[in-house]
């Protein structure tokens, strides 16, 4: 089956939903997306978007304080223009329905680690399921945009599609939509467009713990890689320092580990070893609001010294009815755990949380295909650099979710598309396999590789293993993989592999300590002019 539209959006999260409601406006779209359409990262952001509001504020300062965070690797034209674009798309939100938590007239602005100033707008605990709401309402009045929900993206359509050309070409150079797996309907349908944006979010599924929901392995990278589009900074992999520490076992629980907001500790949070004794007094100033990577450093190391499992996180000095007020989710979520976070200490550990890297755009938006447009976590724009400060995700997603839309615009006014013929999704002669063993038993084995060898602190010896494990699963699975027909598993099994393989490659390749990165044998950072980015680019189509 085939069908045909102006623009194809993949992903429903902030990023997606957002380029849909503006691309409207001049274009149809088609909409695809893995599960629900509220199912993503997005709708489980809890602290808020950071944005200059405070007349206190100033642009300047954001800006300091995310190139500080982002340890001498941001482009800084990215991040200005970014911050400066903030008000403005904050409005749209606001002018779409997005109910902000006010104190009084004025936005209740919050303050999270690496952040000079309380800047970060939020909707109680639970900002991300506003915005969500919010933005699928309004995409739901478009009658332009369709959406497809239970949708897989397999991978884009490029030459390589192309009738004849298939072992001829070994570079693509245009975009032209995507093979879709209708999971509903166990039917790959081969949908042509004329730009497509991939808005697939982040990959912490990749490793053992993760914030991350299930929905969250890795798509648009591996789409991207294997289509030979450059990918960069792979190796900046954000963990979270405070994920709630549960004695479940992984199958009682969802497959993500809940999040205690970088919020708490902006209202006063203090971090403590199990003994009740403080720490980050002698890891950073700042202590508990120092940036991500040095506190889930800290925790880290604290555990490995003492031989356990989790520090507490502490908020029982504070009025228990303002820490009810504040994090209602927080509290909610941790009294069905059996802990009263107004009398009792909160259990935490870092986790897998977002990624910094991705596919490389400029500006615009515009990847490195012709058509091919990204936004949100799946990209790497410059603005986060080494380490994403808190609350900047959800912000660049919308910014540059805004600058696809007026690209494509520009691309479908001014340019000439001609889309070739295109091969149907060719699953004839294969085998129906339903090893489904196999295939949990090689996530597993990624996700608890990467997570021992390829975690919050690194070394030559444990990437070099990762890398033999991760070839090795990397192999199997394409075997299987090309006796198969698709479905859910298998797509994202090789989508975690890929992701796995292009962190590892960009580690090694990373010969020193920086923001994200942390290596023990390259424990410094090196002067800034000798400071890259790790571009990646599939040479194997
Ligand atoms: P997502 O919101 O993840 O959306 C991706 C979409 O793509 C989903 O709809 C998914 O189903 C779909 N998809 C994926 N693969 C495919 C495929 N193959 N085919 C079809 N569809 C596909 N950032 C902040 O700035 N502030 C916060 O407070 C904050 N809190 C967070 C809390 C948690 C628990 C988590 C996990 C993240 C948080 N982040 C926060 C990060 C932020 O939420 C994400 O980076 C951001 O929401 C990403 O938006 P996105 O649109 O790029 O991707
Ligand atoms: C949080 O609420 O701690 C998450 C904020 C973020 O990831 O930016």
């Amino acid at each position: 089956m085939s069908l045909k539209t102006d623009v194809l959006i993949i992903g429903s999260g902030i990023a997606g939903l957002f380029a849909a409601l503006k691309v409207s406006e001049y274009a149809d779209v088609i909409l695809v997306t893995k599960k629900n359409k509220a199912e993503s990262n997005t709708n489980y952001a809890q602290g808020g978007i950071a944005s200059v509001i405070d007349p206190n504020d100033s642009f300047e300062k954001h800006v300091e304080d995310t190139l500080i965070a982002g340890a001498g690797l941001c482009d800084r034209e990215a991040v200005e223009s970014m911050v400066k674009e903030g008000p403005d798309r904050i409005k749209d939100l606001i002018d779409i329905g997005t109910m902000f938590t006010r104190k009084g007239n004025e936005f209740d602005l919050a303050k999270e680690g690496g952040h000079s100033m309380s800047r970060i707008l939020h909707a109680k605990d639970l900002t991300g399921q506003e915005i969500e709401r919010a933005l699928i309402h309004s995409v739901e009045q478009k009658v332009n945009i369709k959406i497809f929900e239970n949708a897989i993206a397999i991978d884009l359509l490029t030459e390589h599609n192309i009738p004849g050309k298939l072992k001829s070409l070994n570079e693509n150079m245009n975009c032209w939509g995507a093979y879709i797996l209708d999971t509903s309907k166990n039917e790959v349908v081969k949908i042509i467009a004329k730009a497509t944006i991939l808005a697939t979010g982040g990959l912490g599924q990749v490793y053992l713990h993760t914030t991350n929901p299930l929905i969250a392995t890795g798509d648009g990278f591996a789409m991207a890689y294997r289509a030979g589009v450059e990918i960069g900074n792979m190796e900046f992999i954000q963990f979270h320092p405070t994920s709630f520490y549960s004695t479940k076992s992984r199958s009682e629980y969802d497959g993500h580990s809940f999040l205690i907001s970088e919020a708490v500790r902006g209202f006063g949070g203090l971090l403590r070893t199990k003994d009740g004794g403080l720490f980050m007094h002698n890891y950073d100033a700042r202590k508990e609001l120092a940036p991500r990577d040095i506190v889930a450093r800290a925790i880290d190391n604290e555990l490995k010294k003492r031989g356990e499992d989790f520090v507490y996180l502490d908020l029982t000095h504070k009025n228990s009815q303002e820490i009810i007020d504040h994090f209602p989710n927080i509290y909610q979520t941790c009294l069905i755990n059996n802990i009263d976070i107004t009398k009792e200490f909160i259990p935490v550990v870092p986790a897998a949380h977002y990624a910094c890297g991705g596919i490389v755009v400029d500006l615009n938006g515009q990847s490195s295909l012709t058509g091919l447009y990204a936004s949100g976590e799946v990209t790497m724009t410059g603005v986060h650099g080494a380490n994403r400060l808190a609350s900047n995700s959800l912000l660049e997603a919308l910014v540059y979710a805004y600058r696809c839309s007026n690209s494509i615009k520009e691309f479908l006014k001014y340019s000439e598309i001609l889309i070739p013929e295109l091969l149907d999704w060719d699953d004839s002669g294969v085998l129906t396999y339903d090893e489904r063993v196999l295939i949990t038993h090689s996530i597993n084995e990624v996700k608890q590789t990467m997570w021992d060898y390829v975690g919050i602190v690194r070394s030559n010896i444990r990437l070099e293993r990762a890398e033999r494990r991760i070839h090795n699963i990397f192999r199997e699975t394409e075997d299987l993989y090309k006796k198969t027909n698709v479905f859910q598993e298998i797509l994202e099994l090789r989508n975690i592999v890929t992701c796995s393989h292009t962190i590892i490659k960009s580690a090694k390749l990373r010969k020193e300590s920086r923001g994200l990165h942390y290596t023990i044998d390259y424990p410094n950072t090196l002067p800034s002019e000798k400071i890259q980015n790790t571009i990646l680019k599939n040479k194997n189509i």
